[in-house]
Formats: C-alpha cells, structure tokens, sequence
C-alpha cells in the first residue's frame, strides 16, 4: 500500500510540463523573433535559456506563459492549451526582470496582490504571504515600502509574490540581472533551494554563462538574426552548487563548452564585435 501511495503522490518522472511543437514569432513589424522550435521541458527540470540581447529568449517565455500568441505552431502546459492549464491543476508564475512593485504599497500588501486579485479572502491569504515572504527570508520586512529595501530584497519580494499563488511553473526573465555580483550568487543559490524543495519547474533567462552553470539542469543555447536554438547542454552536477564549485574545475567546464557555444553561435554575424583582421 505505501509503495503505491509514493508511486502516486509523486509526478511521473517524465511528464512533460511545458511543449512547443514547430512554435514561431514573427512580429507585426516582419522582425523573425523565433524560428519555428520544438522544445519539451520535463517536470522539474530548471530549463535555462541562454543567449545574446535579440535573440528571442523574452518571446520565447512570453509564449510559454500565454502573454504572447505565437504565429504559428503550439505551445502546450501539461498537455492544454496555456489559457487552459488550471484544468491540468498547475499553476504558472511569471517573474519579471525588474522587481515592478508597487512603491506606495507595502511589502505585503505587494506579495498578497495576486491573491486579492483571485479573491482569496483575508486570514487565508495573509497566512500565505507570511510563508512566502519567509521562503524569501523577508519575514521581518512584512510592514516595510519598496524603496526601504535593496535592489536584491525587492527582486525577493517579487519572487515572494510569484510563489504566492504556489505555481508548479516558475517563468523567469533575467530575474537577477540588475544586481551585484555577490547578491545575485546569493538569490541563485536560494533560487536553486526553493526549486529543489518543491519540486518546481523552472524556465530561467539569462545571458550570463556562469549562472546558467550555476542553476541549471539543462541549458538551451539561442543565437539571434533570426532567433533560434543552436545547442543544449546537460550539466549533470549535484546541487547544492554553492561558491566553491562556482570556482571548480567542473564549473570551468561547463562554462567552456556554453561559451563555445555561444561563439559558434555569433560567429556569422555582423563583426563590430573586433572578430575580423582589418
Ligand atoms: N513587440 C515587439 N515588436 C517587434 N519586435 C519585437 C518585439 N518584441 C521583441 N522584438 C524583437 O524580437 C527580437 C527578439 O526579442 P526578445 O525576445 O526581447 O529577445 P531577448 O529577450 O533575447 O533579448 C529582437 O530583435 C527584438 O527587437
Ligand atoms: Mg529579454
């Protein structure tokens, strides 16, 4: 009996949570945002997409979350259509680049906003904004305003007010980039325990090599003009990865061959980048 009861709670090893079948953008302007892609992302995988400014990395998560409607081709959750994925009993979250907070409002009334806007009564969601902040380590910040915070606290607060609604589908848009180096290893390093811990799956953006390494399961390198998939990766390392294999031997080897990558991946384009003899 307890063999099968596990066997059920937990998810099949290899559901595929997020699916694009021969998916593309073009936009109204003719500008080619992705070439048709087909991409499946397995439940709990943490799915980094890797690649220069233009080369489609926000279209391509705007897909996934139904904020954009791709020209051709699908994009399934779970098995529906994206505007049907709580008939699956899955959730998504989107967590933008910048904190985008309410200045005016504090900080728990900035974690509850999605819960006001589903209708959750009172008691129930401010019980659930208390263990969100405290996922975030922000629970004495409770009664604080935007600005009283850092830049890394705010983006915190964000992601506080993503797990809110406790998605299964983390979307992440270069959730970190505007913050120091130390800060942002120290949100990877949470981001990376808040994934393992509820079993989430993550589709992170960025264009640094070394948080890629640092947080993923699998990388999908893109290039751009027009935006595509050239490359994935698998980095097969235990977690947690914390600042001592950021300087390892294994580090520098998964960040060589993203880096090659990614130079293949220029290496027909325009070169203002100093690649040609004069
Ligand atoms: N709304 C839009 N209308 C026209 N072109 C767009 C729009 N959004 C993005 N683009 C273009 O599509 C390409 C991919 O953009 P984007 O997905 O934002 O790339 P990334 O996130 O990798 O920087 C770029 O050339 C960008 O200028
Ligand atoms: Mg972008």
């Amino acid at each position: 009996m307890s063999a099968f009861a596990a066997a059920e709670s937990r998810p099949a090893p290899d559901a595929i949570a997020v699916e694009l079948v021969a998916a593309h953008k073009t936009y109204p302007n003719g500008t080619q945002a992705l070439l048709p892609m087909d991409l499946a992302v397995r439940e709990g995988e943490f799915l980094t997409l890797l690649g220069p400014s233009g080369c489609g990395k926000s279209t391509l998560l705007h897909l996934m979350a139904g904020l954009q409607a791709p020209s051709g081709g699908a994009v399934r959750l779970w098995g529906r259509r994206v505007a049907e994925i709580e008939a699956s009993g899955h959730r998504l979250s989107f967590v933008f680049q910048d904190a985008t907070l309410m200045p005016w409002a504090r900080v728990d009334a900035n974690v509850r906003l999605p819960l006001d806007l589903a209708g959750v009564a009172r008691p129930e969601a401010d019980a659930r904004v208390r263990a969100a902040l405290q996922g975030v380590g922000l629970a004495r910040f409770a009664g604080h305003r935007p600005r009283e915070l850092s830049g890394g606290m705010q983006m915190r607060v964000s992601i506080a007010r993503g797990l809110v609604t406790e998605p299964t589908l983390l979307l992440m848009d270069e959730p970190f980039g505007a913050l120091d180096e130390i800060t942002r290893q120290r949100l990877d390093g949470d981001l990376a325990e808040l994934w393992r811990a509820r079993r989430l799956t993550v589709v992170f953006v960025t264009h640094s090599i070394f948080e890629a390494v640092a947080l993923s399961t699998r990388v999908v390198v893109m290039a751009a003009r027009p935006g595509r998939v050239v490359e994935q990766h698998v980095i097969d390392e235990p977690y947690p990865r914390g600042p001592d294999f950021r300087v390892s031997t294994r580090f520098a080897e998964h960040a060589r061959v993203l880096q090659d990558a990614l130079l293949r991946a220029s290496a027909g384009e325009d070169d203002d980048g100093g690649g040609a003899p004069a």
